[in-house]
């Protein structure tokens, strides 16, 4: 550890903080989200979930004390405060955030897989086997609903909403930040390549759903210039 940059130490500090901001902050979204559960079986399905999300909160805490000395606390809650993740206001658009805010965290988390700092690698493989396990319910009651036709007005915009957000958990393309922790192996490939594997992951169900990637200048976030947004028939 005394090998350890100022910079390395400094951007593995970054990503701990901003790893344990995106857990809390689903545990948080996920349970304002309660009160629009309409079922049983869901309801045990985002309770569950919910622990999830804080267990891995109090994992990333847990290693943070560990190599900062620090609480991350305080840095998390100041950064909630500041920068607070939009609830969820029915039962359709906690679906949307359950399968797009959730689906980008887990891509973002696969970066970090095979990271240079050992300890890291520990969670965050813990963490991700349980993200695989949230995966396909929200993407399954979106679909549904989409195809029941009764949230025609509300599916598209709703949609890009989440949309956005999911992709903003990458952080921004080619800066960097991206460059650093990539030559340190801190995580694997740059912001652009990630986003592209979640576009690739979301299409089936956005096809599905009778949904559109909007035009990307409308989303209001840097993005790759060849990022691919097609829907192919193929694909499915
Ligand atoms: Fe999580
Ligand atoms: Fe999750």
């Amino acid at each position: 550890m005394s090998e350890m940059t100022p910079e390395y130490r400094r951007t593995l500090t970054q990503m701990m903080e901003s790893q344990a901001y995106r857990e809390l902050a689903a545990a948080q979204m996920f349970g304002y989200g309660l009160q629009f559960i309409p079922e049983l079986k869901w309801l045990k399905f985002l309770t569950w979930h919910i622990r999830e999300e804080m267990e891995h909160y109090e994992a990333v805490a847990k290693m943070y004390r560990e190599f900062t000395g620090e609480s991350v606390e305080g840095v998390v809650n100041a950064r909630l405060k500041e920068k607070p993740v939009p609830f969820a206001q029915s039962w359709f658009e906690l679906a949307m955030a359950q399968f797009l805010y959730d689906r980008g965290g887990f891509w973002q988390l696969k970066e970090y897989e095979n990271c240079s700092y050992e300890p890291y690698r520990g969670v965050i493989q813990k963490i991700i086997r349980e993200e695989a396990g949230h995966q396909g319910l929200g993407q399954e009651i979106v679909i549904d609903l989409c195809k029941s036709g009764k949230f025609e007005e509300v599916k598209q915009p709703l949609f890009e909403k989440w949309l956005r957000l999911g992709l903003l958990s990458f952080g921004r393309p080619n800066s960097e930040g991206n460059r650093y922790a990539i030559a340190q192996g801190l995580k694997k490939r740059d912001s652009g390549a990630v986003m592209q594997d979640f576009v690739n992951d979301i299409k089936p169900a956005v096809r599905d759903g009778g949904l559109q990637f909007p035009k990307p200048e409308t989303l209001g976030m840097e993005l790759p210039r060849d990022l691919d947004w097609a829907l192919r028939k193929a694909e499915s």
